[in-house]
């Protein structure tokens, strides 16, 4: 159930530049004028500033520099991914919370965000450090309608998604290391972790688990990955506001989910291969059968790597391990 201060927020911010009259705040939520008036009393001591200006009513002006259920969705212009947000202080793992939620039947678009992960996962059962206030930690549960087999598309959609924030609203250089590092300088700042659960031919759900390393000084990631990660901050010596950048993510990835629910997966495949890390450059590729050496050239449909090798044959990878530096 949303509290009456949810509600209050949700009401001012679907009216950031007017002001809410009281008289219609108190209407829609059945309570006094008064009883709003305290409600404005404690939202301010959370650090919301109010402006509340006699015969027109209350507008929020700045909501507080921390994550919240209600900062996420103060000023958030989506039409559902976000419209249901669980904030976490702390938590073992935001994975673990969406999958709890989804099984409770959480609606498409619901997200789990947290300040701090103690138990963070990443992909292939690695340990995915995730500071307190120092970056973006959130799962997110979709529901999509299209066959298992082809969830890898979400993975690959979400990895373009965070690439175009970068490029284009944080003036950064990112590429896409198959299947979906985000690397800027050769350096991992963003890894996502897709799990689903699934019959034969329908998705029940899929969590879209996101971390992005942000605020981290370069001495403040863990030992280990020094060498191979970086964060936001350390490429461009810019601090950011976690709140609005998680804002500008929900908002893109709305839109490219919407592009792609229209045109299908050669739009997303398009931008992946945009963005593609060392597409085009001669890689060896080890499995467990074989090592042999190809021109990494894009992806397909249902997310493999496609090499191609010296005789023109073109196959696809869908795991293994692809030495990206074979010249170092
Ligand atoms: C990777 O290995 O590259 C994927 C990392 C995914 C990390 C995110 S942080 C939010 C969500 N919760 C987790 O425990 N993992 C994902």
């Amino acid at each position: 159930m949303e509290s009456t201060r949810t509600k209050i927020i949700h009401l001012l911010s679907s009216n950031e530049k007017t002001y809410v009259s009281g008289q219609e705040l108190s209407d829609r939520l059945h309570i006094s004028r008064s009883a709003i008036w305290k409600h404005m009393k404690e939202l301010e001591k959370d650090g919301y500033l109010i402006e509340a200006i006699r015969n027109k009513g209350y507008r929020i002006v700045k909501s507080p520099n921390k994550l919240s259920e209600n900062t996420v969705q103060w000023g958030l212009h989506t039409d559902w991914l976000g419209k249901n947000v669980v904030h976490k202080e702390s938590t073992p793992s935001t994975q673990q919370i969406a999958h709890q939620l989804a099984r409770d039947h959480a609606s498409h678009g619901t997200v789990v965000i947290a300040d701090e992960q103690t138990a963070g996962k990443g992909r292939l059962n690695r340990e995915w450090h995730s500071a307190k206030n120092k970056g973006i930690w959130t799962s997110l549960i979709l529901r999509p309608a299209i066959l298992p087999y082809l969830a890898p598309q979400i993975t690959l959609l979400t990895a373009t998604v965070l690439a175009d924030v970068f490029k284009k609203e944080l003036n950064l250089d990112p590429k896409i290391k198959w299947p979906n590092d985000i690397m800027i300088n050769d350096r991992k700042v963003a890894g996502i972790l897709t799990e689903m659960q699934a019959e034969q031919d329908q998705i029940q759900y899929i969590i879209i688990g996101i971390g992005i390393n942000v605020n981290q000084e370069m001495n403040e990631l863990p030992e280990d990955i020094q060498q191979k990660a970086t964060s936001l901050r350390a490429t461009s010596e810019k601090e950011y506001d976690i709140t609005s950048l998680i804002q500008r993510i929900f908002v893109h990835f709305e839109k490219v989910y919407a592009e792609y629910e229209t045109y299908g997966f050669p739009i997303i495949k398009e931008r992946w291969e945009s963005y593609g890390y060392r597409l085009g450059e001669r890689t060896t590729i080890k499995t467990m059968k074989e090592t042999s050496e190809a021109v990494l050239v894009g992806i397909a449909e249902d997310g493999a790597l496609l090499a191609q090798y010296d005789n023109d044959s073109i196959k696809k990878v869908y795991s293994g391990e692809i030495d990206w530096f074979p010249n170092r």
